[in-house]
C-alpha cells in the first residue's frame, strides 16, 4: 500500500458506479425535484431586443392573473448588496437596470403558486424599448474591433513570426462556431429563506462552496448562513462553474414572496443564461524545414465576449506548450458582442485551440509528405517548451502507438481522396491533445465505524464523472477493504471543503485527499495495535478491542513543492476514421479511439466512460454543434434540441477509450492526472483531418456540414 504511486491497477478494474442504481432507478435527486414545502414557481421573461434600454415595462396583467404571488422587474426588484460596489464590467446584474445588453437577457421573473401559472402570466409581462439599433452579434464582423483583454499579453518565444521565412511555409485560418454546453439537466435552483440572515439553496452547481460564497457575497450574509446542497448533478461541462443570475434572482425572489422558490430554466434560456463555447477565429502560420522540423508557430485568436464582462480562455497557449519548436508567439483578442458572457465548455480555450494547431499541423503533414504521426514524433517535445522544465510525466508516443495499433493506421493511404470502398470515401485522420494536471487542496473526513462501514465526506460535486466511485476505488485499495464497505457522502456545502468540480482535477485533489485520510486513518488503527505493518488490520475487531463505536480522522490535504518542479500535464490523441459519400457529402463516423496519458486510472469504468464521453462531444464539435444567431434582429434561430444538431446514436458507432495507465509519480500520491478535458481536446480536428484524408477536401470552418465537402 505505500508503493501506490508505483502499482499499477489494471484496466479491468470492475468497479461500477456507486450511485449507478439510484439514478437509473430515478431514485437521485437534482436540484428541481425536492418538494419543499409552500413552494412557488419563477419563470424568467427575456428581453426580445438586442441593445437599447426599456422604456416602460406593463406587469399589470401579469400581477393580477391567478396564482401570481410577485412579478420582480429592475424596478422594483430588491437591492442586491453585492451588485452596490461591483465595477463597471462584471458579471451581469439581473434586475439592476434599464439597461439591455443581449437578446433574451431577463427583464422579468414571474412567481406563482404552480408552474403553468407562473408561465401563462410570463406571456402577459410587456415592455417597450428605446432600441439601439447599432447592436453587433457577428464575431467575423467584428475582428477589427477586437482588443487584447486587459490581462492578456502577447506571448513571443524566440523570433517572432520567424515561420514567415522557414523553408516550409503553411498560413490558414480556423474558425469555430459557438457551442452550447446543453447538459440534459436544466440548471435548476429552489431558494428558501430560513431567516432574514439564512438561506438554503438546492442548486445544480459544480461547486457547491463557490456558490456559497458568492450567494453569501451577493446578499451579505456569512458564509455558513448560506447552505448550497447538489448531492446529484446531470452533466454541466463548466456550465455550472459559476453561479449565473438567475440564481441570485431565485434567492431574492424567496426573499421578496416569503416562499421558497424554484426556479428551472426552460431549453431556450439554456442558450442565452449559462456560457457556451465562444465563437471563435484563428490563424496560424508554421514554418517547417524539408524533413519536418518545425521552425516557428505563430497563432492568433480572437474569441466573443459580452459587451459587460471579459470572457478570456486559453485558446493559444496550446501552440506554446504542445511541440518543441524555438520561435513562438500568439496573440489573443477579444470582441465585445451582444451576446450573453462566454463560459468554459469542456477543454476550454484548448478544445478551440486544438482544431486549429492540430488541423494546421495534419495540413503539413501533407505538404511534406510525412506521416502526421511521424510529423509530431519529429518535434516531440521531451522537456517543457516554454518553462524548460522536466515533465512529471508524458508518455503520449506511447499513446500514439497505441491508438494508431487499433484504429489500423497503417490501411490509411497518404493521398487524400483515394480510398473508395463500396462507393464511400474512407479517411483517417488524427489530432492530440493536452491539458495541465493540477492538485489542489481538499478536506476529507473518513470515518470507519463499528460494522466496518467507512463514510467519506466531503463537499465536492460530481457532475458525472463518477466522482464518488473514484473516491471509493481509491479508499477501498488504501484501506483494503471491499468497495461495498465504502459510502461517499459529497455535494452539501456544510461538508469538510473541496475545490469545484472542474477542470479535471478532482480524481488528483479529492482522491488524494481520500487517500491522505485513509493513511491517517489507518495509523491511528495502527496505534491501537501497537503493531508495526498496518497492512493487515481488522478494524472492526480493534473498534471493539478498544471498545470504541468509530474511529475518524479529517485530512486536508494539497499538492507540495513538486508542483513547481516539474511541468504536469495530461495529454491524450484521438483517431477517427470517417466513410464518406461522395454525392450526398454525408459523413459517418465509422470508428472512434481516444487514448490517454491520465496517470493511473483510478476507475477504470467511470474512466472510459468519461472518454467516450468527451469523444462523442469533440465529435459533435467537429460535425454538428452550431449555435445561429440571425444578425439581422440578433436572436439565436435553433435554441432548442430540435434545430441544435448534437451527436445523437446514430452518429456514433462504437467507440474506443484506451489508456496508457502509468502513474505520475509527482502530481500526487495516487499517481493520476485528469482526463476529463483531454478527452475532448483535439477530437474536432481529428474528425476535419479524417474528412479531409477521405475527400481531400480542407474544412477549416466548424461544423463540417455535408454542404462543406460536396
Ligand atoms: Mo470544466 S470546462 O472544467 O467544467
Amino acid at each position: 500500500m505505500e508503493n501506490d504511486v508505483k502499482k499499477k491497477p489494471s484496466n479491468t478494474d470492475g468497479l461500477s458506479r456507486v450511485d449507478g442504481r439510484l439514478k437509473v432507478t430515478g431514485r437521485a435527486k437534482y436540484s428541481a425535484e425536492y418538494n419543499i414545502k409552500g413552494i412557488t414557481y419563477g419563470v424568467l421573461v427575456g428581453s426580445t431586443i438586442t441593445k437599447g434600454s426599456i422604456k416602460k415595462i406593463d406587469t399589470k396583467l401579469a400581477e393580477s392573473a391567478p396564482g401570481v404571488l410577485s412579478v420582480i422587474t429592475y424596478l422594483n426588484a430588491p437591492k442586491i448588496p453585492g451588485y452596490q460596489n461591483a465595477p463597471a464590467k462584471g458579471p451581469f446584474k439581473i434586475f439592476y437596470d434599464d439597461q439591455v445588453y443581449f437578446n433574451g437577457q431577463p427583464i422579468a421573473l414571474v412567481v406563482a403558486d404552480t408552474f403553468e401559472r407562473a408561465l401563462f402570466a410570463a406571456s402577459l409581462v410587456k415592455a417597450t424599448y428605446a432600441v439601439n439599433t447599432s447592436f453587433q452579434t457577428d464575431l467575423l464582423n467584428n475582428l477589427s474591433n477586437a482588443e487584447t483583454p486587459h490581462n492578456g499579453k502577447d506571448y513571443v518565444r524566440g523570433q517572432e513570426d520567424a515561420y514567415k521565412t522557414a523553408p516550409i511555409k503553411l498560413e490558414a485560418e480556423y474558425v469555430i462556431p459557438t457551442n452550447v454546453h446543453n447538459p440534459m439537466e436544466l440548471h435548476a435552483i429552489i431558494a428558501r429563506w430560513e431567516a432574514d440572515d439564512k438561506v438554503t439553496v438546492w442548486d445544480k452547481t459544480q461547486g457547491v462552496k463557490s456558490t456559497q460564497r458568492s450567494i453569501a457575497t451577493a446578499f451579505k450574509l456569512p458564509p455558513d448562513n448560506v447552505q448550497v446542497t447538489a448531492p446529484f448533478v446531470g452533466g454541466a461541462f463548466g456550465a455550472a462553474l459559476r453561479t449565473w443570475p438567475h440564481e441570485i434572482a431565485a434567492v431574492m425572489a424567496a426573499q421578496v414572496v416569503k416562499r421558497p422558490v424554484k426556479l428551472v430554466l426552460s431549453r431556450a434560456d439554456m442558450f442565452t443564461s449559462v456560457g457556451y463555447r465562444p465563437y471563435t477565429w484563428q490563424k496560424i502560420g508554421l514554418g517547417a524545414t524539408a524533413d519536418g522540423k518545425l521552425v516557428g508557430i505563430t497563432h492568433e485568436a480572437t474569441g466573443q465576449t459580452s459587451a459587460y464582462e471579459d470572457f478570456t480562455e486559453n485558446t493559444v497557449n496550446i501552440s506554446q506548450l504542445m511541440y518543441a519548436c524555438p520561435n513562438v508567439n500568439t496573440r489573443y483578442k477579444l470582441a465585445s458582442l451582444n451576446v450573453n458572457t462566454p463560459t468554459p465548455m469542456r477543454g476550454p480555450g484548448e478544445a478551440t485551440g486544438a482544431f486549429a494547431l492540430e488541423s494546421a499541423l495534419d495540413e503539413l503533414s501533407y505538404a511534406l509528405n510525412i506521416d502526421p504521426i511521424e510529423l509530431r514524433l519529429r518535434n516531440y517535445a521531451d522537456t517543457d517548451p516554454s518553462s524548460g522544465k522536466p515533465y512529471s510525466s508524458k508518455f503520449l508516443n506511447e499513446a500514439y502507438k497505441l491508438g494508431a495499433d487499433s484504429i489500423g493506421w497503417s490501411n490509411r493511404s497518404q493521398k487524400p481522396g483515394s480510398v473508395l470502398k463500396d462507393g464511400l470515401l474512407e479517411g483517417y485522420g488524427m489530432a492530440a491533445g493536452m491539458f495541465g494536471a493540477y492538485r489542489g487542496a481538499a478536506t476529507v473526513k473518513a470515518t470507519m465505524a463499528a460494522d466496518g462501514t467507512l463514510t467519506l465526506q466531503t463537499a465536492v460535486t460530481d457532475i458525472g464523472p463518477g466522482t464518488g466511485t473514484a473516491m471509493a476505488n481509491v479508499a477501498s485499495e488504501t484501506m483494503g477493504i471491499p468497495a461495498e464497505k465504502i459510502k461517499v457522502v459529497i455535494g452539501d456545502s456544510s461538508l469538510p471543503p473541496s475545490p469545484t468540480q472542474g477542470g479535471s482535477n478532482i480524481t488528483s485533489t479529492v482522491g488524494s485527499a481520500v487517500h491522505d485520510a485513509c493513511i491517517e486513518l489507518k495509523g491511528k488503527f495502527g496505534t491501537l495495535t501497537g503493531a508495526s505493518g498496518t497492512d493487515k488490520l481488522d478494524y472492526v475487531i480493534l473498534l471493539k478491542q478498544n471498545n470504541l463505536p468509530q474511529l475518524e480522522v479529517t485530512t486536508t490535504s494539497k499538492g507540495g513543492a513538486e508542483q513547481g518542479k516539474y511541468a504536469m500535464y495530461s495529454w491524450s490523441v484521438h483517431f477517427i476514421k470517417v466513410r464518406i459519400n461522395p454525392v450526398t457529402g454525408v459523413i459517418k463516423i465509422d470508428k472512434a479511439t481516444s487514448v490517454a496519458d491520465c496517470g493511473v486510472v483510478v476507475s477504470y469504468k467511470t474512466a472510459r466512460s468519461q472518454i467516450i464521453g468527451g469523444t462523442i462531444m469533440g465529435i459533435g464539435m467537429g460535425l454538428f454543434e452550431d449555435a445561429i444567431i440571425d444578425h439581422r434582429y440578433g436572436r439565436l434561430v435553433n435554441n432548442n434540441f430540435a434545430d441544435y444538431h448534437m451527436a445523437v446514436q446514430a452518429d456514433i458507432p462504437q467507440l474506443e477509450a484506451l489508456f496508457v495507465n502509468k502513474p505520475d509519480p509527482f502530481l500526487n500520491p495516487i499517481g493520476a492526472k485528469g482526463m476529463g478535458e483531454i478527452a475532448t481536446i483535439g477530437v474536432a480536428a481529428a474528425v476535419a483531418n479524417a474528412v479531409y484524408n477521405a475527400t481531400g477536401k480542407r474544412v477549416r470552418e466548424l461544423p463540417i456540414t455535408l454542404d462543406k465537402v460536396v
